[in-house]
């Protein structure tokens, strides 16, 4: 069976990595997380002192762009982690302190750049799940399914906030609704590949969806696809 490439964007805290990852392992497909990467930048300038509060010295960052090299591998459970030069970062880059400033990296075009061609050597063989915030627009505008998701801002801080809550970490839900709209406000109106949805993109509203129902509708939007695709597989 042909294999298809998969773009799931939308808003910061829906649910995308994990219905992405799921989707990715039910279809054995691979499964690339591109807000990690975005993550990675932000935790590689906050470590080489690129940040004064949440103000990005864009220069200093851009000269050593080259420098910041990153990847995925498997933990020892089996968990998919991002690395940054060669450093189990997955935890750090989940932390508030990422979190507040990733979209000032983000919207910078060299970085955006950078990641982009990243992005588009992954998916070359296709076979792919890729989430983020401009995949069906810019990384893979020929994709052959799009999904954009979204749920209302308080639904995702309370996840977000259960979740930060769960692995133990200090969260306040008050903060964590403030950087969710700071942030769709942020995704939707920087230049560089705003946070829109395709034209060609199918609507998932997740508000009030179990995680089983929502991979339910996926996996028949896969299918409708794939047989639309290669009617004869
Ligand atoms: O999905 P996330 O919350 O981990 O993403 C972190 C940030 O990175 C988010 O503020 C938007 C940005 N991002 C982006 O601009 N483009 C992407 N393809 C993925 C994420």
């Amino acid at each position: 069976m042909n294999k298809i490439i998969i773009a799931i964007d939308g808003h910061s805290s829906c649910g995308k990595s994990t219905m992405a990852k799921q989707l990715a392992q039910q279809l054995n497909y691979i499964y690339v997380d591109t807000g990690a990467m975005y993550r990675c930048v932000t935790l590689y300038a906050i470590n080489n002192g690129m940040f004064s509060g949440k103000s990005l010295d864009s220069d200093a960052l851009e000269q050593r762009i080259g420098e910041v090299k990153i990847s995925f591998t498997r933990d020892e459970a089996g968990q998919l982690c991002a690395m940054l030069n060669g450093k189990n970062v997955e935890k750090e880059i989940r932390g508030m302190s990422v979190s507040e400033r990733v979209s000032m990296v983000a919207k910078q075009p060299f970085v955006r750049k950078m990641l982009v061609e990243q992005q588009q050597r992954m998916g070359q063989d296709k076979g792919i799940v890729m989430d983020g915030r401009d995949i069906g627009t810019t990384v893979f505008p020929d994709a052959e399914l799009k999904i954009f998701v979204t749920a209302s801002a308080e639904v995702r801080a309370e996840r977000r906030y259960k979740e930060l809550l769960d692995k133990g970490e200090n969260a306040n839900y008050e903060d964590i609704l403030a950087n969710v709209k700071e942030r769709d406000y942020m995704d939707s109106h920087r230049a560089v590949s705003p946070l829109r949805m395709a034209d060609d993109a199918v609507l998932l509203d997740n508000s009030y969806m179990t995680i089983e129902e929502q991979n339910q509708w996926l996996l028949a939007k896969v299918n409708e696809t794939l047989s639309k695709d290669c009617p004869d597989d």
